[in-house]
């Protein structure tokens, strides 16, 4: 492992390397036409993976939009396709169009696939509250498990089991966010979730994905305090959970970034066996300056701090962004920024130049001791 200033070293120096900026606009070729290696090198060079999420209207588009991500990945999540509303959209009519689409180009392109997500209070389709009760719910949680994730035995690497099921403010049994299946199946939709996924893809990693663990602020601490009682019960109970994902949607101007608590809640996590996947990350800046170079730095120092605390932990397998490019992020309708400038929250600006996050990201995995690849 190295140290603080000496990661911080390697940081400026890779993005000398890998980002030329010339006026403010990055630049990622070296040499004549050999582009430097994408972020997937650097992580694979250290026993581990990177990837970011794409979405089957991306695919359906110009496919510019995606030339990049067979560089820069190993892996890819779908961001919406394999959601209940677009898996399930009709009672007991699949459809996986959409869902196919990202698995093809995977496939055709050798990335590994993360499938999100079986469990979720969102994205779920019309017909599912008005017909869900404690009499049918583990029927149809378990069907529409055993048809999605059974459809692609074999070929995905992870599922995101269950997603963002910890708001201990809703004041629920475990901690448990108050939803459709908590209501109608209690604490067990979790157990009924990892099992039928165990049993419908059993070497898919099986994970539990989490958001709003990342900061030293009140609501977060309670939540991180949950996360690992949740886990200590389905560990101890021996459901089948393998990991657990921190999604890691970061804000720049957030001061409260406090990387001996992020390093301790790992460690934690590790220490029930449990593997990590950082599975979201990206960084909202709506409420920094519109100044772009500005926001740059300010974006990609706040994801390095996170970053280097959280890597070195060798129970982090890997890291995934939510997205690959500023040309299209949630971030832009979900936090819209008070001057109408679009975010700046991904590696990759909206011309497909690498930025200075992008350096970090890849200064993140070069700063680390190399572990054992493995094939989670
Ligand atoms: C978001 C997508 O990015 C949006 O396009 C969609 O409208 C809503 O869902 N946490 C998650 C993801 O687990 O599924 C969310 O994705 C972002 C927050």
């Amino acid at each position: 492992m190295l140290n603080c200033s000496r990661r911080k070293l390697l940081r400026a120096a890779t993005s000398l390397a890998a980002v030329g900026v010339c006026g403010g606009v990055a630049t990622a070729s070296v040499g004549m036409s050999q582009p430097a290696p994408g972020l997937a090198a650097h992580a694979a060079a250290r026993g581990m993976f990177y990837g970011c999420a794409i979405d089957h209207d991306t695919l359906a588009g110009p496919p510019a939009a995606l030339a990049h991500v067979p560089a820069e990945c190993s892996m890819v999540v779908g961001e919406y396709s394999f959601k209940w509303d677009s898996t399930q959209p009709a009672r007991n009519d699949f459809s996986f169009t959409r869902a196919d689409a990202v698995m093809d180009f995977a496939e055709r392109n050798r990335l590994r696939v993360r499938g999100h997500n079986l469990l979720w209070h969102e994205a779920v389709p019309a017909w599912l509250p008005k017909i869900l009760t404690s009499a049918n719910g583990e029927a149809l949680l378990t069907q529409h498990i055993e048809a999605v994730a059974g459809r692609y035995r074999g070929r995905m690497a992870h599922w995101d089991v269950v997603n963002e099921v910890v708001q201990p403010d809703d004041m629920q049994p475990l901690n448990l966010r108050d939803t459709l299946w908590t209501r109608a199946l209690g604490a067990r939709c979790l157990d009924i979730a990892f099992e039928a996924c165990a049993r419908a893809d059993p070497t898919a990693l099986r994970v539990l994905n989490e958001f709003g663990t990342d900061y030293a602020i009140p609501w977060q601490e309670r939540k991180r305090a949950a996360l690992l009682t949740l886990l200590a019960d389905l560990v101890a109970r021996r459901v089948p959970i393998q990991a657990v994902g921190l999604q890691a949607h970061l804000d720049a101007a957030e001061v409260t970034l406090d990387q001996a608590v992020l390093a301790k809640f790992v460690a934690d996590i590790a220490s029930m066996g449990l593997k990590i996947v950082v599975t979201e990350l990206d960084v909202r800046d709506d409420r920094l300056p519109a100044d772009p170079v500005a926001r740059d730095i300010a974006v990609a120092d706040h994801a390095g701090a996170w970053l280097d605390a959280v890597l070195p932990n060798p129970a982090v397998l890997g890291v995934l962004t939510w997205g690959l490019s500023d040309k299209r992020s949630w971030l832009d309708a979900k936090f819209p920024r008070p001057d109408g400038l679009p975010q700046r929250p991904l590696p990759l600006d909206d011309k497909m130049s690498r930025k200075r996050l992008w350096s970090s990201i890849a200064a993140g995995f070069d700063g680390l001791t190399p572990r054992l690849a493995n094939r989670l």
